[in-house]
C-alpha cells in the first residue's frame, strides 16, 4: 500500500453525509490539536495496544532518514487512552493530510475516561502492510532511532516527550511509552538534534 493514503481515506470512507465525527487521538493528535473542534474529552478503546512502530517521513524524519511515530496494535484486552474529539466531517481534509504517510482511519468505539459511556469514532491506524511501517524493536533502540531523527514538524524527540506528559495530564500510565522516555533522559544532550 502507498504510504500517501489522502486518496485512500476519501474514497473508502466518504463522510460528508454526516453532520459530526468523533476523533480519537491517541499520538500527536493528544496534544496537538491544530483544527478547530466542537468537543473534546479524554477517552479509551479497548483491543488495542500503542507502539512506537510507524515511520515518520513528513512529520518527524524525511523519506532518507524517517523518524519513529505512534500506531496502534490490535491485542485482545488491551486498554489505550487518548484524546476524543468531536469535528465536522470537513476536518478530515486538514487530518488525512496531517495523518497521509501511512494512517487510515476506520470506526471504532470511544468509551469516555471520566464518567460512563460511549460512542462510535474514528482512529487512525498504520498498519504492518504500509510503506512507512517499520516494526518492533527494543525501548532502547526506539530511544536512539528517536534521538538522532527529526523532520519538518521538529525532532522526533519532542513527539514523544510532548505525548508522556499529554498521558500524565491523563493520569495514564503507558508502560511502553514512559520506557522509551526513560532510555531517551538517558542518551547525553549532545546526540539530540538542535
Ligand atoms: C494519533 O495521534 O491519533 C495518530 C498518530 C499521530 O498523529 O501521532
Amino acid at each position: 500500500m502507498s504510504h500517501n493514503t489522502i486518496a485512500l481515506n476519501k474514497q473508502r470512507q466518504p463522510l460528508d453525509h454526516l453532520e459530526s465525527v468523533w476523533l480519537f487521538g491517541y499520538g500527536s493528535l493528544i496534544y496537538k490539536a491544530d483544527f478547530e473542534y466542537l468537543q473534546r474529552r479524554p477517552a479509551f478503546i479497548w483491543g488495542w495496544q500503542r507502539r512506537f512502530w510507524q515511520g515518520s517521513h513528513d512529520h518527524r524524519g524525511t523519506p532518507e532518514a524517517p523518524g519513529r511515530v505512534a500506531t496502534l496494535i490490535e491485542k485482545p484486552g488491551a486498554r489505550c487512552a487518548g484524546m476524543a474529539y468531536k469535528v465536522t466531517p470537513d476536518t478530515f481534509e486538514h487530518l488525512d493530510h496531517r495523518e497521509k504517510n501511512g494512517y487510515l482511519r476506520v470506526f471504532t468505539a470511544l468509551h469516555w475516561l471520566d464518567e460512563p459511556g460511549e460512542a462510535e469514532g474514528l482512529v487512525y491506524l498504520a498498519s504492518a502492510d504500509n510503506e512507512a511501517w517499520l516494526g518492533p524493536a527494543t525501548e532502547a533502540e526506539i530511544a536512539a532511532h528517536i534521538a538522532r531523527s527529526e523532520g519538518p514538524s521538529g525532532p522526533n524527540s519532542e513527539y514523544l516527550l510532548k505525548l508522556a506528559e499529554a498521558l500524565r495530564e491523563l493520569d495514564e500510565h503507558d508502560e511502553h511509552v514512559f520506557a522509551i522516555e526513560q532510555e531517551l533522559i538517558k542518551i547525553p544532550a549532545d546526540n539530540l538534534p538542535e
